[in-house]
């Protein structure tokens, strides 16, 4: 019974533990490569015009709703962006730094910060409450320009 119960539990953590092993994803060929950097690319054009909507009208209007909207799409972004660069998806033509993929443990972490402040933004509006909307856009703005310092070519 207890042995059964060890056993199941135990296939959803290997399953787990293979898929991060996996980390990078292997890139497949060079079609792949380049979606994934035009997508990125989008992305954080993406998130650079979220961020100036978010400062110059969600802010001053006090719109909760857009805000969280906003802190919603950043959210999703910053959990998949790990994914968004497969090994071998460094070019001369983009700004990503090798470091991405020498440390993709630290780029992980850097996306992650980026992830925990998105969140906080996302419930800070959710609770309508504007200084905690300002302190934790404060904070997602800190955890991009923290990312870029160490891994984006400027
Ligand atoms: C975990 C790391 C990380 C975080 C967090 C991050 N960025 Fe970036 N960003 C990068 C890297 C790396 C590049 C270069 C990508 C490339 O050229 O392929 C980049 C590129 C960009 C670009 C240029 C896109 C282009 O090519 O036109 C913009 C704009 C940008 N980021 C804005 C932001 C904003 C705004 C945030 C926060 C809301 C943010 N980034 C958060 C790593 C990050």
């Amino acid at each position: 019974m207890f042995k059964r119960f060890f056993i199941l539990l135990g296939i959803p953590v290997l399953v787990g533990v293979s898929l991060a092993g996996l980390e990078p994803l292997m890139a497949q060929n060079d079609e792949a490569i380049k979606a994934a950097q035009e997508e990125r690319k989008q992305r954080f054009k993406a998130s650079g015009a979220s961020m100036k909507a978010l400062y110059r009208e969600h802010l001053p209007a006090e719109d909760y709703q857009a805000i969280k909207a906003e802190a919603t799409v950043l959210v999703k972004w910053a959990k998949d962006m790990p994914e968004a660069f497969p090994f071998g998806s460094d070019s001369d033509n983009d700004e990503a730094k090798p470091e991405i993929w020498t440390d993709f443990e630290g780029f992980k972490s850097a996306a992650k910060a980026f992830e925990t402040a998105s969140l906080d933004l996302q419930k800070a509006a959710e609770q309508n409450d504007i200084s905690l909307v300002k302190t934790a856009l404060g904070s997602v703005g800190a955890s991009c320009k923290a990312c870029h310092k160490k891994y984006r070519e400027k």
